[in-house]
Order: structure tokens, then sequence, then C-alpha cells
């Protein structure tokens, strides 16, 4: 691995009293897929709002190339692509329109934005559907588009806050496929899921989150290799080092069994 894109040294977030993130220390390199594994309120969409510069940390620091998330906040962002947890397209428009809207906001110069938008639909396998409707979209595709939203300006960190769920299996593998390939391109991709066997198919190293602490991280064969058990699915590391199981939901997602979804899996206390 070459030098570190991101690193996270004893972040901590507090609200109240009550701690979200306790400490929590983790690095990535360019090109790995970092995943960030753990059930709901573990405290995992704290930590990438606060490495999105959205949430100032009570404690700790995080840095992207060597810049501080709090202190250059604005350069920051323009490193990194974020797709959040909830839905970020608007399905009364085209997938072009919606790419239009966040180049603009990328202040992507205006004789180059046709040809970035047209790539990022090529390369997210999007081409063919730029001027339906994304209310018309099956869930799989619209991930896709806003994975392309965030990927318009070349970002070197991408963060994706549970980019399958509520997806189907095929679905799923097709939004994995086109993460893979960004992450070939040199793209470093942090990204969330519920879902073990997402974190084993896509992540080189996977942190395992609970309660606000990483309870064990490592490449998902150090994690089995750690519970001395080579051959264990990563549900069974997490039940091991998390005490407790998690619940895995197949989903069939158009448009609206998507936003549902994705409005069931906010959580706010
Ligand atoms: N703004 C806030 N004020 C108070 N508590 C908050 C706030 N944001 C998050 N929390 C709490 O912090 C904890 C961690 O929440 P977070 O959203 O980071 O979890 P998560 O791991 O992303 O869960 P999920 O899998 O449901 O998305 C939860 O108990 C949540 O209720
Ligand atoms: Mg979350």
């Amino acid at each position: 691995m070459d030098r570190k894109i991101l690193e996270v040294k004893n972040l901590t977030m507090k609200f109240g009293n009550f701690t979200a993130v306790n400490s929590i220390s983790f690095s990535a390199s360019r090109g790995e897929v970092f995943g960030i594994v753990g059930p709901n309120g573990a405290g995992k969409t704290t930590t990438i709002k606060i490495l999105t510069t959205l949430l100032p940390p009570t404690a700790g620091s995080a840095s992207i190339a060597d810049m501080d998330v709090v202190k250059y906040s604005s350069k920051v962002r323009r490193m990194i692509g974020y797709v959040p947890q909830l839905l970020s397209a608007d399905g009364n428009l085209t997938g072009y329109e919606n790419l239009l809207i966040f180049a603009k906001l990328y202040d992507i110069p205006s004789k180059e934005l046709k040809g970035r938008i047209e790539e990022s639909l090529h390369f997210m396998g999007l081409s063919n559907s730029a001027d339906k409707l994304v209310k018309s979209y099956s869930g799989g595709m619209i991930r896709r588009l806003e994975i392309a939203q965030a990927v318009l300006h070349k970002p070197v960190l991408l963060f994706l806050d549970e980019p399958t769920v509520g997806l189907d299996p095929v679905a799923r593998e097709s939004v994995w496929e086109y993460v893979r390939s960004l992450a070939r391109n040199g793209t470093t991709v942090i990204m969330t899921t519920h879902y073990m066997e997402e974190a084993d198919a896509m992540c080189g190293r996977v942190a395992i989150m609970n309660r606000g602490n990483i309870a064990a991280s490592g490449s998902p064969v150090e994690l089995k290799a750690s519970i001395g058990e080579p051959e264990a699915s990563l549900n069974k590391v997490f039940e091991f080092y998390a005490g407790n199981k998690l619940e895995s939901e197949d989903k069939n997602g158009n448009f609206k069994d998507v936003a549902r979804t994705r409005r069931v899996a906010r959580r706010l206390g």
C-alpha cells in the first residue's frame, strides 16, 4: 500500500452526555475500499459526517491527504465525494439534470460540463437512461446515479453511507462492480454497511463498530483468523466481537421503495 489518504486518530463525538463515537482510530490508503460495519446506532453515519466536514468532532482528529478536516474543511470538501444514507437524487428530474446540478455545485467549467457528465453516466452504466425521469429508475440505477453525482469532480476519496440498503442482490452486485472499478482507478472508498457479505465481498479492510467503538479491524481474512475460524462468515466474526446479531434485509428497490427504506434507515434517537 502506498501512503495514507485518510488518517483518523482518537475521533470522538458526544451529543450531550451520550458518546456516539468513542475515540476511534483507523486509516485508509489510495485505492483501498475500507468498510465500517455495525448495527443501527453504532456511530457509522456520525463518523462519516465528521470525515466529510459536516460535523465538528468533540475530540480527536481526522485528516485527508494530510489536511485536517476541521482546519482545512473547504479544501477537504473539494477532494471528497459523498453519497449520504438518505436519498440525494431528485425523482422529478432526469439523470442528466441531476448530474448538471452537481456539476454546477462543484464549479466544473461550463466547457467541460457536457463531457464530464457524459463520461460519468457512461462509467456508471447509465448512458441509455440519462434522459429518463429518475422516479422511473430502479433502486440500483438510483444508487449508481448518486455515485455518479458524487464523483463528477473526480474526488480522491469517496464516502458511501450504506450504498446498497434496500437493493435486491442483482442491483447490489452491479453497485459493487462500479465501486470496484472506481477503486481500481485509484479512488479510495470508505463505505458503511449492515451487510457482512457486502463487506466481505467489497472491502480490503473492515472496522467492526458497535456502540461508538471499533471492536476489531483488519482484512476479512485476518478478522476470521482472529476468532480462530478461517472459514467463518463475517457475520460470525461480527457476533464474536459485537456480541449481537445483525438483521439482513432484501427488498426490491424502485424509487419509492428506496426512498421509504432510507427514511426508515434514518435514526434520530
Ligand atoms: N444530532 C444528534 N443528536 C443526538 N444524538 C445523535 C445525533 N446524531 C446521531 N445521534 C445518535 O448517535 C448514535 C449513532 O448514530 P449514527 O447515525 O451515527 O448510527 P449509524 O451507525 O449510522 O446507524 P444506522 O445503521 O441506523 O444508520 C445513535 O444513537 C443516534 O441516535
Ligand atoms: Mg447510518
